[in-house]
């Protein structure tokens, strides 16, 4: 098969490499991909959002299958744009990836489907927001812009003036554009966070096994948010109880009220949640795999990843047996300095190579180029550095060992991946 990924982060690194270990998949090309990324497949030079040109060079390519693994794409109808011109495409439908696109739409989803999430109001306005949040009165409270927002779109506001502040700058500044048009003030909410990524077909749902996510920019979860700066996979406090509940109440319910609204979501659904005092809830939702998420899921599937594509296209999943690794996996992602705000680009990395040669250690790439035999930063998030073993110590041991050996000017890495709540 001829199979065309569509992003260029670390998630698309980790997909191109378990796509390539599947007998079935012949020719892999990725577009726009990065530096690592064009190691293992063909790239090509089409920027992510456009349609058009995706659709020719999938025709004019023989695609046999397509995968779209970003938000915006998704948003944007990448997929219905291949199934307008008969071409196979992994991913949900624009009406469907409005459940991340849109936290307005999903936060009503859940309220009228009684599907367990924090307490919330939506303003279109910043005069009824900020007096809501002044007669409410509870602190911290919890401001998110509605679209999609590079996952800054969310303040947790200690008090009223940086609730206000939150407010108008989303609203009034437009910090983030349109997606601020609309804000959510929700309940903040305590307890653990998890993440599960499912696969559907909009008939069966069949959860993936769960990872955590460390989002803040430094160690003991200090600093800024990020797109995720490591992950570990299994979640420790993600019991075989708790996720039979998340399955009866939350994915089960979830799937069952997209197809009710008539936007039947395909692909892969990730929920973000957080097991609260009050039994696990969701935080949100996203209409893909998640960055880095991806990179410890995914090297412990052993079912071919094309199968299961093929599966949920034809919408029988249900016919699928997905077997898991046991133990678990760890993933360290290497930064830029300075990420997530200002950073340089272009320096050389050094030490790939050896680190190639850590048994069990995998390095995917997320800002890199490829040029006369080297490698060069070439984004915020550079390198996730997985390894996968019999439990998470030995996993994280082989994850920082093989860092050890990774150096560029300026690099970051968070040193406590996996031992935090
Ligand atoms: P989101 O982009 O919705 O995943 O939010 C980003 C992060 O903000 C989450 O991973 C949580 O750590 C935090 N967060 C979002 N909503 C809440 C909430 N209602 N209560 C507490 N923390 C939250
Ligand atoms: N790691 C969080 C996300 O992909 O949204």
């Amino acid at each position: 098969m001829n199979i065309l990924m569509i992003g260029s982060g670390g998630r698309e690194h980790a997909l191109i490499k378990k796509l390539l270990e599947s007998p079935k998949c012949t020719k892999l090309y990725c577009a726009p991909g990065n530096g690592g990324i064009s190691r293992d497949a063909e790239i090509v030079n089409i920027p992510v959002m456009d349609k058009e040109k995706m659709v020719e060079f999938a025709k004019n390519n023989a695609i046999d299958l397509v995968f779209v693994a970003p938000d915006d794409p998704l948003a944007d109808g990448m997929i219905d744009a291949f199934e307008d011109a008969g071409i196979r495409a992994f991913g949900p439908n624009k009406n469907a990836a409005i459940i991340e696109a849109s936290k307005v739409f999903s936060k009503d989803l859940m309220k009228k489907y009684n599907i367990p999430t924090a307490m919330y109001e939506t303003f279109d306005n910043s005069k009824s927001a900020v007096e809501f949040i002044k007669i409410n009165d509870t602190y911290p409270i919890v401001i998110k812009a509605d679209g999609l927002a590079l996952g800054k779109g969310v303040i947790i506001a200690e008090n009223f003036k940086e609730a206000e502040d939150a407010v108008n700058s989303i609203m009034e500044d437009k910090k983030f554009g349109e997606s601020g048009n609309h804000i959510v003030v929700e309940e903040f909410l305590t307890g653990p966070e998890v993440s599960v990524l499912a696969f559907t077909d909009g008939k069966c749902v069949k959860p993936m096994v769960s990872s955590k996510d460390h989002k803040r920019a430094y160690d003991n979860d200090k600093g800024l948010n990020t797109g995720g700066m490591g992950t570990i996979s299994p979640n420790p406090y993600y019991t075989d109880e708790i996720a039979k509940e998340c399955m009866d109440k939350i994915f089960v319910p979830t799937i069952k009220a997209m197809n009710q609204e008539g936007r039947t979501f395909k692909g892969c659904l990730y929920f973000g949640l957080m097991l609260t005092p009050t039994g696990p809830k969701v935080i949100e939702y996203n209409a893909r795999f998640g960055d880095p998420e991806a990179q410890v899921v995914l090297p412990r599937l052993d079912t071919d990843l094309v199968d299961i594509c093929q599966a949920v296209i034809d919408e029988k999943l249900s016919d699928i047996d997905i077997k898991w690794k046991k133990g678990a996996a760890a993933c360290v992602v290497i930064a830029s300095g300075g990420y997530p705000v200002d950073y340089e680009k272009g320096k050389e990395i050094s030490g790939l190579d050896e680190n190639g040669q850590v048994e069990g250690t995998i390095v995917y790439h997320a800002g890199t180029k490829y040029e006369n035999g080297k490698f060069y930063t070439n984004g915020g998030r550079v390198l996730g550095v997985t390894a996968v073993a019999d439990d998470l110590d030995s996993a994280l041991e082989k994850a920082y060992g093989a860092v050890s050996k990774i150096s560029f000017e300026d690099m970051h890495y968070r040193t406590d991946i996996g031992r935090t709540k």
